[in-house]
């Protein structure tokens, strides 16, 4: 089975780190490019853990720095989440810097994209600044892009702020643009997030697996997307799993906006399942996955890891 084609767009970020490990060493992917993005931490700190990361998982994958604050709204960050470096809790080797492009990562989505000769499948597990860009710049690269399958969003209430999830909270125009796209989009929100869980006796596992293991055990000591004790939130491997083993989750085809304008509300997705707004669905809302499972595919995917 040949492989299918992605570019992450991420800002790593703890919960990130296991996405993108298991991404790159899953059989069924071909990881083309990964770009960075201004959100849990600064763009220049994302971007060195991202070429931390690869350095640690001897990958070598061409990195794209991008934007480096919201196209309208001022940064929020979540190192209260993530710790002051967005990767708290392992020491790292220093990175492969020559793994990182002159250009940004607009030009080098775009050229990767327009110069695929199969359709590319976007998936964005951070604010979607990049992916809005690259549309209102080079709105042809939407003929050769499969799919966005995005960590972001929620049919309920919020983690950033009262109804808003992080990434879609962190820019909301950029969002709006992304959703109203005209693209297959599958949001794997907060409605899955907060449901897969690892717990203390699987992050045990974990720490004497692998390099990758060990390294995340320790990353997930500091972690405070929930609690190391009571289950901790692997929000951005969602969007992963989803590629990898869609079964995994119950989806609802339906209409999605992003909120502007609410005093309290911004960055809300407006998930219209009951048919108000009588608009065409234009998003496959992940509603609810099968956690025990998620947390076997998971722990199997470290396992494949270096
Ligand atoms: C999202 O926000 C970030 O803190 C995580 O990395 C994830 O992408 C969860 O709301
Ligand atoms: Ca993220």
């Amino acid at each position: 089975m040949s492989k299918k084609p992605i570019i992450i767009d991420t800002d790593p970020g703890i919960d990130d780190a296991a996405a993108l490990a298991i991404a790159l060493f899953s059989e069924e992917l071909d990881v083309r490019l990964i770009t960075t993005v201004n959100g849990n931490v600064s763009l220049e700190k994302v971007t060195y853990n991202t070429l931390r990361l690869l350095k640690l998982f001897e990958k070598n994958i061409s990195v794209a720095k991008g934007a480096e604050r919201p196209l309208i709204e001022d940064p929020i960050d979540a190192s209260n989440v993530h710790g002051e470096t967005g990767m708290d809790g392992y020491e790292f080797e220093e990175p492969d810097n020559s793994l990182l492009l002159e250009e940004h990562a607009v030009t080098a989505m775009y050229k990767e994209i327009i110069n695929s000769d199969k359709k590319i499948t976007l998936l964005p597990i951070g604010p979607l600044t990049n992916i809005a860009l690259l549309f209102r710049l080079y709105p042809e690269v939407k003929e050769n892009i499969e799919e966005i399958v995005l960590m972001g969003g929620s049919s309920g209430r919020g983690n950033s702020s009262v109804m808003a999830e992080f990434n879609i909270h962190a820019d909301p125009e950029a969002a709006k643009i992304v959703f109203s796209s005209g693209l297959p989009i599958v949001m794997a929100g907060l409605d899955v997030g907060l449901k897969a869980l690892i717990y203390p006796e699987d992050s045990e596992q974990l720490k004497d697996m692998n390099k990758t293991g060990h390294m995340i055990y320790h990353l997930f000591k500091k972690y405070r997307g929930g609690s190391f004790n009571t289950g901790l939130k692997m929000y951005d491997s969602c969007a992963v799993a989803y590629l990898l083993k869609p079964e995994l989750f119950e989806t609802i085809d339906t209409y999605v906006d992003v909120e502007l304008n609410g005093a309290m509300t911004k960055g809300a997705t407006i998930v219209d399942f009951k048919g108000y707004l009588n608009k065409e669905s234009n998003v496959r809302v992940c509603v609810d996955i099968n956690a025990e499972e998620f947390k076997k595919w998971f722990i199997d995917s470290i396992q494949k890891c270096n």
